[in-house]
């Protein structure tokens, strides 16, 4: 059974840095990406297991490689991913220390970075602190609000830029418009990163929150894999069983270059080792029976979750663009059309309502919003409820 807990006073991001974030601490916050549900009762068993050994210290080569046999096999198992070994795995704390040790890497400084925005606020912190030129591939939405890639764009871009673009940095499924991506658009990203000699990154963290009538494509099946050899993935159990906290991410790639070059960086900085609660958390979520039957519950969760959301704001605010993530628990929505979608202006409103969101500034979409409706569905009706009253206030 899927478990909420009260967060307030447990020093979480999400709850008790409100004041210091917004400005305010009485807001119902669905901005940073975490869940208000307990992760599987698997996870706290494995680490609880543990914590009353006792002895926390160093552990040797077979725990990581208990958790890289656990990634293969949840791989090639949930996403079709064959013929995986341990050696082409490498774990992260993060899948942003992941991609900042690639950014490091496989990027000189004169050279930059494609990405396709609006894009998940940490890719633009993370490169502009790097010193790397961004070069962003907007994603074209129909009337609809249906995102494609705009290929012929991102070639010119390609071609017009004075800096060379080293890295395609793909978000898939993407945060924060919530689409999963088709055959065709991986296909057509592997033949320009191979004409113009880039590394693709794809970023697959959020690819077990997909919903039905979609399917996540990861980059490392064979009908890519084999098309390129400057791939890699990068992904983690954290969006998906909601334990960020516990900081356990992973990097695959097929490249053994590549691999060598990233490796050879983590020792020089001892970097790339993660935590034994790290460790325990991925195995217990991708291995044991009782996590998955979880994970169908919350996607279950989240589907009615996103449903509501959606129907609630084409009945309420029919003027208000926006599209049903395929992914994610976040909901991007095109609030343009509500005071000229101007950031302050919106900002305010939705803080006078009494809400805490994802400014769409932060991911590069002024006038959006980023909804995270990863809570309990009392916590999403309240703001529904608050939003539609500042409204009506407004009139
Ligand atoms: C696309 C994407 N990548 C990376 C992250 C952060 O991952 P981590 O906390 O493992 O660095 C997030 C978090 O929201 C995300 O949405």
């Amino acid at each position: 059974m899927l478990k909420f807990a009260k967060r307030q006073g447990t020093k979480s991001l999400k709850y008790d840095a409100l004041g210091e974030r917004f400005g305010r601490e009485s807001l119902l916050p669905l901005w940073v990406a975490d869940m208000d549900c307990c992760a599987p009762e698997t996870v706290r068993q494995a680490i609880q297991q543990r914590v009353d050994h006792g002895i926390y210290g160093y552990s040797d080569r077979r725990l990581a490689d208990n958790s890289k046999a656990a990634i293969c096999s949840w791989l090639e198992t949930r996403h079709e991913v064959q013929d995986l070994q341990l050696q082409d795995c490498r774990m992260y704390a993060g899948v942003m220390e992941a991609l900042a040790v690639c950014i490091e890497v496989l990027c000189p400084k004169t050279e930059a970075v494609i990405l396709n925005s609006p894009a998940y606020n940490c890719f633009y912190t993370a490169l502009e602190a790097s010193g790397r030129k961004i070069l962003e591939n907007y994603l074209a939405h129909d009337g609809k609000e249906n995102y494609s890639i705009d290929l012929g764009l991102l070639e010119q871009q390609i071609l017009d830029s004075p800096i060379k673009p080293r890295i395609l940095l793909f978000c898939s499924p993407h945060n924060p418009v919530g689409k999963v991506w088709k055959e065709r658009d991986i296909y057509e990203l592997i033949r320009i990163c191979q004409k113009y000699d880039l590394y693709l990154i794809s970023d697959e963290i959020h690819s077990d929150l997909v919903y039905p009538g979609h399917k996540h494509l990861s980059i490392l099946r064979q009908e890519f894999a084999n098309l390129y050899d400057k791939i890699i993935m990068i992904s983690a159990p954290s969006k998906t069983f909601n334990i960020p906290g516990l900081r356990s991410a992973y990097l695959i790639s097929k490249n053994k270059t590549i691999l060598q070059q990233l490796g050879k960086f983590c020792e020089q900085f001892q970097i790339g080792d993660i935590s034994l609660s790290g460790h325990l958390a991925l195995e217990a979520c991708y291995s044991q029976e009782q996590s998955k039957v979880w994970l169908e519950e919350l996607k279950q969760y989240l589907k009615q979750n996103r449903d509501l959301l959606h129907d609630y704001l084409k009945e309420r605010f029919p003027e208000l663009k926006h599209c049903k993530p395929e992914a994610t628990y976040l909901y991007w929505v095109n609030c343009r059309s509500f005071l000229q979608g101007n950031p302050a202006a919106l900002r305010k409103f939705f803080m006078d309502a009494g809400l805490a969101l994802g400014w769409g500034e932060l991911y590069h979409g002024n006038g959006w919003v980023r909804i995270n409706f990863g809570c309990e569905r009392a916590l999403l009706e309240e703001a529904l409820d608050k939003w539609n009253q500042a409204y009506l206030n407004l009139r």
